[in-house]
Order: structure tokens, then C-alpha cells, then sequence
């Protein structure tokens, strides 16, 4: 076990809301599709122009001050994103400006797609284990409206923007921590989610923006397939290291790319509908946001409680997928 707690959630979601009856007018879709293939019914979408950082730093703003704690408390800050502010430096030194991390803790980028914010979790209760951290703090952070292609309805009306942010303390002596976590990457799975060009494989040209190559592409039913498999596999494995039956899970967190994802996962795990957390409905897919998102509003409507067992579950591009398992 890694003794700790999670002193602090926070979350921010921008403004503007777009409805599935907002996008059957630009595009040839309608919202008993989305609603029925996805369960998604709106999300929010961050304003052309405003930086994606700002609402990560006010997510982790918010998880600070819950926590009790100032950004000079913070040893370690780890940015679990897809799409960073610039491809070097990536996000985290925007973040770690915005807060005033004037005292110069490390920070860095967690690129797992998706599951990045629960690989950015194992990461850190790691470091501190070992010592290497104290206080850390996990920000999840997306603006994924950026790279969709909006004239593409496979596409475009799965994502939605917003942040969200974990601090992570030491807690020893008690029964709170990490109790168990399973990490995962199968690279046969490389093609199902990506951008194509920017990097340095296919570096930017007239030539790739003419053929939208700098939007995600997905094939949508291979990652539905590979998304519950892996994360049963790794939900079951991270109860197995953590010592428990699937039924000693108080909240199952499950990323959130889909409801029928969600409700194959539940089905195949056994698990109970009713301590399954959801909010795809309102947000959509937040990507690495979309765990520490609903975390925080769970904690804050009091449905989280000290001794609960949580299990947070993710996959994403890569193909990377995992869970971890805290007594919170
Ligand atoms: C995206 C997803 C909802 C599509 O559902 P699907 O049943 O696999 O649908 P398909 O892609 O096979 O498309 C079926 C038809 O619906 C159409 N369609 C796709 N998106 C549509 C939309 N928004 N509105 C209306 N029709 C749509 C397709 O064009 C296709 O029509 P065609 O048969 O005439 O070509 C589903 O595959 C999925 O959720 N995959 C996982 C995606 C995901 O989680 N991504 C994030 C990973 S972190």
C-alpha cells in the first residue's frame, strides 16, 4: 500500500455549452443518435482563443485550496493531457507559471491518452513513496475541441473540454492510500486514436493541413471493443494487488468515453449499476479530465467518504489503459 490521502479535488468547465440540438444544425446528426450510441446529451467547449492551462491552474486552484494548502506546498506537479499547450515545452510549465511555482518543484507531462490521469496518480503516489516527492499535485487537463475536426460527426460530438486536479499528501500511520494499481499498454492497439501530423514523424505542412491530418482520427468500434476488455483487465488486477473482491469497491470511476463502454464494463465486472459514477451526460468525453472531473463532484455532493474504496479505470490512446485502487 502507498500511504496517502487526497487532501483536495478541484474541477473547472468552461461556459459555453453546446447541445447535441446545437450540433444536428450544422452537421447530419441528431441527438437520439448521440444520446442513444454514447449517452451523451451536451458538453462544454472552451472559447476559441482562451488558454487551455487556465482551467487546468484554476482546477488545481481549487484542489489546493481544499486541500488547506498554498502552490508553494506543492513538491511535485505531474499534467496528465493529450493535447499540450505547445508540443515543446508541453503543459505543465503553463500550469506550474499560472500557480506561482516560484520555489521551482519538478513538473512534467503524463502522455498516456486518455488513462493519463490515472497513470499521473500511480506516478505520483509512487515518487512519494519512494520519498523522491512530498505533496503532489495531478491535474488532468483537455481541450480536445481543438484538434476534432467539427465537420466530422464520428468525430465531433464525442468530445468536450474542461480540467480537473488531485492533491495527493502523505498519510502515514492510517489505512488511506493507493491499495492497489494496474498499468497497461498494448502498442498493437497504436492506430485506433491519433493525430497523424505535428509531430516528428509527419512535421506540419501545406500539405497536411490541407488533408486535415492534424485532427483526431478514430476508429470508433475498435477502441468500444479493446476499451471494456482492457478496462476489466485491469480493474480485476488492480483488486487482485490490492488485496479485494471487486465487491469491497464503494466507486467504481470509469473513464468516460461512453455509456454503453461504461455499461458493458459493469456487466462483464459484475459490478452494481448504482455505485458506478457517470456524468457523460452533461460534460461528454473530457479525456484525461474526465476522471478527476467527476471525482470532484462526487466528493463535493458528499458521496465519497473517509474508508471508501474507489476504483478509478481508464484507457485511451496509445493503446495505454489502467486502474488504481484508493481507501479514501
Ligand atoms: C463512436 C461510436 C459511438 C460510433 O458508434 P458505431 O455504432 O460504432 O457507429 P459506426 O462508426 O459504425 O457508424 C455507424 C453509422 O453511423 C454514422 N454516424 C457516425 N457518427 C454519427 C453521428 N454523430 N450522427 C449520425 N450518424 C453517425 C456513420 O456514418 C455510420 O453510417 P454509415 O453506416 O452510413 O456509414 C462508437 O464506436 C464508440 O463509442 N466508440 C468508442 C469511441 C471512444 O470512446 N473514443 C474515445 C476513446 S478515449
Amino acid at each position: 500500500m502507498i500511504a496517502l490521502r487526497v487532501a483536495g479535488t478541484g474541477r473547472f468547465l468552461p461556459e459555453r455549452e453546446i447541445t447535441n440540438e446545437d450540433l444536428s444544425r450544422t452537421l447530419d446528426t441528431s441527438d437520439e443518435w448521440i444520446r442513444s450510441r454514447t449517452g451523451i446529451r451536451r458538453r462544454r467547449i472552451l472559447d476559441p482563443g482562451d488558454p487551455p492551462a487556465d482551467m487546468g491552474v484554476a482546477a488545481a486552484r481549487a484542489a489546493l485550496k481544499r486541500a488547506g494548502l498554498t502552490p508553494r506546498d506543492v513538491d511535485l506537479l505531474l499534467v496528465a493531457t493529450n493535447v499540450p499547450e505547445e508540443i515543446i515545452p508541453g503543459s505543465a510549465p503553463f500550469i506550474a507559471e499560472g500557480l506561482g511555482l516560484s520555489h521551482e518543484p519538478p513538473f512534467f507531462d503524463v502522455k498516456a491518452g486518455c488513462a493519463g490521469f490515472v497513470f499521473g496518480v500511480a506516478i505520483a503516489g509512487a515518487l512519494m513513496e519512494s520519498g523522491l516527492a512530498g505533496n503532489a499535485l495531478v491535474v488532468g487537463i483537455e481541450a480536445l475541441s481543438r484538434f476534432v475536426d467539427w465537420e466530422d460527426r464520428k468525430t465531433c460530438v464525442l468530445f468536450g473540454d474542461g480540467a480537473g486536479a488531485v492533491v495527493l499528501v502523505r498519510d502515514s500511520g492510517g489505512e488511506r492510500g493507493i491499495l492497489g494499481v494496474s498499468l497497461h499498454g498494448d502498442a498493437t492497439k497504436r492506430e485506433l486514436l491519433r493525430i497523424a501530423a505535428g509531430g516528428v514523424r509527419l512535421p506540419a505542412s501545406p500539405q497536411t493541413v490541407a488533408e486535415k491530418k492534424h485532427f483526431l482520427e478514430m476508429k470508433g468500434r475498435g477502441v468500444y471493443q479493446s476499451a471494456v476488455t482492457m478496462m476489466e483487465r485491469a480493474t480485476v488486477e488492480a483488486a487482485q494487488r490490492a488485496g479485494i473482491s471487486l465487491s469491497d469497491i464503494d466507486w467504481l470511476l470509469p473513464h468516460q468515453a461512453n455509456l454503453r463502454i461504461i455499461e458493458a464494463l459493469v456487466k462483464r465486472l459484475g459490478f452494481p449499476r448504482e455505485r458506478v459514477l457517470v456524468n457523460i451526460d452533461r460534460v461528454a468525453n473530457t479525456s484525461t479530465a474526465s476522471i478527476p472531473i467527476l471525482l470532484d463532484e462526487a466528493v463535493r455532493d458528499g458521496m465519497i467518504r473517509e474508508g471508501h474504496i474507489l476504483a478509478l479505470t481508464a484507457f485511451g490512446a496509445g493503446a495505454c489503459y489502467g486502474t488504481v485502487i484508493l481507501r479514501w
